[in-house]
């Protein structure tokens, strides 16, 4: 599959070389070209599905960029946190209770489906769940079920079991999954490793 990874950072480059181990054909956008990295616009426009691996503040800016007739119509798989240091550690988040980021893209990109995932285990787990010992589960949401589903396709190749993906819901699912990193924050803090994920364990 032609995929278009948006971020250099930690994520975008984890990502990129585990779909590329997968046999998909990536390219890593930026803000300008170099090395490994087209610029945005290219990256979008490359991808038949998009991963949006920019800091949560700026990733209207960076899809801006990216262009939205780039986007359109696309399955976009957005990771991104809305973490906020500009105060300090520990972070804030820019957005939350009755909004996130992920509901933040779908507005400004209506016809594009977002599916929001993985942005509650750092990058290493993201791409090898197996690193956590057990199983344990990883949230999607989104207004659209296929898009849903193709991103799931995704994730089983990242390693991810079809019974560790909870799908929440609708886009709005995603104000839970990015305040999580409030606790998960503090969950990092007392194991000292950020290798590590919960698992939902429903009751009868
Ligand atoms: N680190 C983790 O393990 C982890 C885990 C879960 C979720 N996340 C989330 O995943 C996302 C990526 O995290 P990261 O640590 O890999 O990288 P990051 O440092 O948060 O983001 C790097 C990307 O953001 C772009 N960017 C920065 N400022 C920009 C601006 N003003 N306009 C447009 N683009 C801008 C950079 O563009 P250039 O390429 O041009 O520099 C770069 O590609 C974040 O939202 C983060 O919260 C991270």
């Amino acid at each position: 599959v032609k995929i278009g990874v948006l971020g250099t950072g930690v994520v975008g480059t984890t990502i990129a070389a585990k779909l590329r181990e997968l046999g998909h054909d990536v390219l890593i956008g930026s803000r300008s070209a170099g090395e490994d990295a087209v610029p945005f616009a290219d990256a979008a426009a490359h991808g038949e599905v998009v991963f949006n691996c920019t800091g949560g503040m700026v990733s209207l800016e960076a899809l801006g960029l990216a262009g939205a007739e780039n986007l359109s119509g696309k399955v976009l798989v957005d990771v991104s946190n809305p973490l906020d240091f500009s105060k300090g550690r520990p972070p804030t988040l820019s957005v939350c209770n009755d909004d996130s980021v992920g509901e933040q893209i779908q507005r400004t990109f209506p016809d594009v489906h977002v599916v929001k995932t993985l942005n509650t285990v750092t990058a290493a787990v993201m791409v090898q769940p197996g690193l956590v010992p057990g199983r344990h589960t990883i949230f999607v949401c989104g207004n659209d079920t296929g898009a849903k589903a193709q991103a799931g396709e995704l994730l089983q190749g990242f390693g991810w079991p079809a019974d560790a993906i909870l799908d929440l819901g609708d886009i709005t699912a995603a104000r839970g999954m990015e305040m999580y990193l409030t606790l998960w924050l503090r969950l990092y803090g007392a194991t000292g490793t950020a290798v590590l994920n919960v698992e939902v364990r429903p009751g009868r």
